[in-house]
């Protein structure tokens, strides 16, 4: 799957570029929430999505809540129209009973890794996530530069989805690109967020062409 992010898109018509950008071949609307105090940036809320919705967008929403705290939104999101909510550890006091709550509201939970986060935290909530989300830039921003270490943290996450026997979604999200996506593939990551590689091209469908031609070399 390839989930693009709108938080490099054109916001004065985020509609449009997100037909465009599914036109173009996009699987997911990755839609980053950001509070200006779990992560030094502000961008959009529930109110966005349901517009999107309303708007027509048909492809699933994936909601990645860098707030803090997070079960409110959770809820307004889900009313929203969100189909997948990512949320962080460090964002609730109480991991399991939020990633509960996501499930509770009908949408597919998911548990995200900073850079500095270890699996381990992986190993009391792997019963109850649909996804787990590295982190391979440090969350508040688009156009940073892919943290080679998160590769060895992808193969240990993937490492425990098998040993989980789960169908867990495993997502990278920061700095992916036609050149690196491949790598990021071969360490185990089956979704892939993109932001600036496609929102910053010309051609949205070159550039997800491009990852995909990537992928199946
Ligand atoms: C960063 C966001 C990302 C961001 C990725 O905190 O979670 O989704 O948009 O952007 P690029 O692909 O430009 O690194
Ligand atoms: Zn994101």
């Amino acid at each position: 799957m390839i989930a693009p992010s709108i938080l490099s898109a054109d916001f004065s018509r985020l509609g449009k570029e997100c037909e465009d950008v599914i036109s173009a071949g996009g699987d997911w609307i990755h839609f980053d929430v950001m509070d200006n105090h779990y992560v030094p940036n502000l961008t959009i809320g529930p109110l966005v999505c349901s517009s999107l919705k309303k708007y027509g967008i048909k492809a699933p929403i994936d909601v990645h809540l860098m707030v803090k705290p997070c079960d409110s939104l959770i809820k307004d999101f889900a009313e929203s129209g969100a189909d997948w909510i990512t949320i962080h550890p460090e964002s609730t006091e109480h991991l399991d009973r939020s990633l509960r709550l996501i499930k509770d509201c009908g949408c597919k939970a998911g548990i995200s890794l900073n850079p500095s986060t270890s699996p381990e935290c992986l190993d009391y909530i792997i019963d109850i996530v649909d996804m787990i989300l590295v982190m391979s830039v440090n969350p508040g921003f688009g156009r940073q530069k892919f943290i080679d270490s998160s590769i060895a943290k992808i193969k240990a996450v993937r490492e425990k989805i098998k040993r989980s026997g789960r169908d867990i979604r495993l997502e990278v999200d920061g700095g992916i690109t036609a050149s690196n996506i491949a790598m990021i593939a071969a360490a185990g990551a089956d979704t892939f967020v993109s932001g600036s590689a496609i929102f910053g091209s010309p051609s949205y469908s070159d550039a997800i062409g491009m990852m995909r031609k990537s992928l199946k070399a």
